[in-house]
């Protein structure tokens, strides 16, 4: 799969608080040269929770800088542990992270694009409507926020879009009316979408509605969006009689992994599936926070991602059959 990672020492040059939430950061590797990454990139860096090494993935904001790499990261109250960590780190810091790499393919012989962010999500679009307005495309930008001050890069995406960037602050009443602005879209057009998961599910099933291939629709989401409050839950292993607690910052598979029993992995983004075990039965309710499967797959709940999917309550899986037939 596309998931080989190479992990370079890297400086945290300097930072700056966009709001009072998100706070951007400029890393620069130690073997630098500026050049241009893909659309959609995003870095892994290497963070420390509860003294346990983890990562996390973070998109990368505009094109090739030659000042470094710049992320932002929200301060989230329910994280998992990883943007306390990032918060925590000042200028000088000593980081080591992953070389950009993309997940977000675009069909850049299009005429038409939409870009539609929630929240954070807004971070990789901004390089996407750098270069889509570069190859002088057709499209807008859709930036749905809680609250104006929320919104973070609207002096550079003004100075870039003028009437093509639109801003939907919840408290304006400005809501972003998904369906028609789907309908609206000429044929051709691609959406590129990143927000939150519940965002993502409107989006899918108002781009379905609208009478749209799914293939389409462009997204990336977050791993720490979910449906539920983050929250420590059981996982009861089927078979084994064995049952482990998931605390709140920490995902079901590094538990798992950390206990000895192994579950496989590769994206640790909710992407790629690799990841997924049976469950077998659910005393609670399960949060899908994946990419991978369909809105049918996590009706069904036959699988789990274990690399971001949660749970309330205990579920039980069982990893003896591993997910060869996803
Ligand atoms: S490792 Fe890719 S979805 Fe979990």
């Amino acid at each position: 799969m596309r998931f080989i990672e190479t992990w370079t020492p890297a400086t945290l040059i300097a930072t700056r608080d966009l709001t009072s939430s998100i706070r951007e950061f400029l890393i620069r590797p130690e073997s630098f040269d500026g050049a241009a990454y893909p659309v959609g990139s995003h870095i892994d860096v290497a963070v420390t929770v509860d003294g346990r090494p983890e990562t996390r993935s973070y998109s990368l904001i505009g094109e090739a800088d030659r000042a470094g790499y710049r992320i932002a990261v929200r301060r989230a109250e329910d994280s998992r542990g990883g943007s306390h960590y990032m918060w925590s780190l000042a200028p000088g810091a000593r980081l080591t992270i992953t070389l950009p790499s993309s997940l977000l393919p675009i069909d850049w012989a299009r005429r038409h694009y939409c870009l539609i962010a929630g929240g954070i999500g807004i971070t990789p679009l901004i390089g996407a409507a750098q270069a889509l307005a570069r190859r002088k495309a057709e499209f807008t930008l859709h930036y749905a926020v809680r609250s104006r001050e929320d919104a973070v890069y609207l002096d550079v995406l003004g100075t870039l879009l003028n009437e093509r960037l639109v801003v939907h602050a919840g408290d304006e009443g400005r809501r972003l009316d998904l369906d028609s602005l789907f309908a609206s879209l000429p044929p051709d057009a691609m959406p590129l979408f990143c927000g939150p998961m519940r965002m993502l599910d409107a989006a899918r099933r108002a781009w379905t509605g609208a009478g749209r291939a799914l293939s389409d629709l462009r997204y990336e989401t977050f791993g720490s969006s979910g449906l539920l409050p983050t929250e420590d839950f059981r996982v009861r292993l089927a078979d084994r009689g064995i049952e482990l607690e998931i605390p709140r910052d920490r995902s079901m598979l590094d538990a798992l992994n950390a206990a000895g029993y192994e579950v496989i992995s590769d994206c640790r983004r909710g992407e790629c599936g690799v990841c997924a075990v049976d469950l077998v039965h659910i005393d609670g309710e399960v949060d899908h926070r994946d990419v991978f499967f369909s809105e049918n797959q996590k009706r069904a709940n036959e699988k789990i991602c274990a690399c971001v999917s949660r749970a309330r309550g205990t579920i039980t899986v069982d990893m003896l059959h591993r997910p060869d037939a996803v």
